[in-house]
């Protein structure tokens, strides 16, 4: 076997991107206690079953392993400092952030993406850390976007789709998909289009709000699909991707993205758009593209689970 060097190896694990939660739980004496970790991986669906690694040179290991329970709080875009808080020795961690008791008995913060309040499933030792895999007894969710880590450092993308919108010259569109079909509007000129509007002073994420009350759907803001510079109509685009619950759309209808429909999408820039989320859909996998009309990246997409 080749010696693997530490630094080299953790630097590697870190290319990996992910979000970041803050582990909580009570000790036997009733305090809470809780650190960050960006190990947190959904498991199973039945039983729901999640987990996270945590450092046996941990100062919460006895705590945290004989505990009757944990729960996970996904820190959102604008929790930085509580990660920051929860990875350093801090004494009261818990000061910098608002909390309850989650139904299960945990620690669950308010502000988080999402929260799970776990019973203990199992511990498994592994090296230097311990699996500990929870059974999710409750949880509860918000639209708020996800903080990210990766290479050592925080990513927001929400948090830079809002700087890019200072740019006056800035069109948010809504790509609201339900199973296979998205909703298409007339574009006003015979052909088809997203749901788009200019983005105001209010920024990226208000617009992406009144588009979505607008479509009279119940949809989730979703994440950035694509961002690019339209050269043709001289301005930046940001695409989000949502996903539609039930309802009538109150302009425009759901439909499949045929040759044909895609044939119909005037504005070439969205009609490529739209060929990479057709072909995408099919596999399951979506990426970020970042770039112009007509080059550019396409960086893959990470999810929560
Ligand atoms: C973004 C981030 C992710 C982390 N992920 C983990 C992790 O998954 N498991 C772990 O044991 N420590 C992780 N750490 C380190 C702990 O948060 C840190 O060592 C903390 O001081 C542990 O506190 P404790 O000793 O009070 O448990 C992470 C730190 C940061 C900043």
């Amino acid at each position: 076997m080749t010696t693997i060097d530490p630094r080299a190896l953790r630097n590697a694990f870190g290319t990996f991107m992910t979000g970041v939660t803050v582990v909580t739980a009570h000790d036997a004496d009733g305090n809470p206690l809780g650190f960050t970790a960006n190990s947190f991986t959904s498991v199973s669906m039945d039983p729901p079953l999640v987990l996270v690694c945590l450092a046996n040179s941990s100062q919460n290991y006895d705590a945290l392993t004989q505990a009757d329970g944990f729960a996970i709080n996904i820190l959102s875009e604008h929790q930085k400092d509580v990660s920051n808080t929860f990875a350093r020795p801090v004494d009261d961690r818990f000061a910098c952030v608002d909390w309850r008791t989650g139904p299960h008995g945990s620690p669950v913060f308010d502000g988080v993406s999402a929260w799970f309040d776990c019973s203990m499933h199992k511990t498994v030792e592994a090296g230097d850390h311990v699996i500990l895999i929870g059974q999710v007894q409750a949880y509860d969710t918000s639209p708020t976007p996800g903080l990210g880590y990766a290479r050592g450092a925080y990513v927001t993308p929400m948090a830079e789709a809002e700087a890019l919108s200072q740019n006056a010259n800035l069109i948010v569109s809504a790509l609201i998909a339900r199973g296979n079909e998205v909703l298409l509007v007339d574009d006003g000129n015979g052909g088809l289009a997203l749901p788009e509007i200019r983005v105001g002073k209010d920024g990226a994420s208000a617009a992406l709000t009144k588009l979505i009350e607008a479509s009279g759907l119940s949809a989730e803001p979703g994440f950035i699909y694509s961002v690019f510079e339209d050269g043709a109509r001289e301005h930046q685009h940001i695409s989000f991707l949502c996903q539609a619950a039930d309802g009538i759309p109150a302009k425009g209808c759901f439909t499949e993205l045929s040759a044909s429909t895609l044939m119909d999408i005037a504005d070439p820039a969205v009609r490529i758009m739209l060929e990479r989320f057709a072909s995408e859909s099919r596999m399951g996998n979506y990426g970020v593209y970042y770039g112009n009309q007509t080059s550019g990246k396409v960086r893959p997409i990470v999810s929560g689970s």
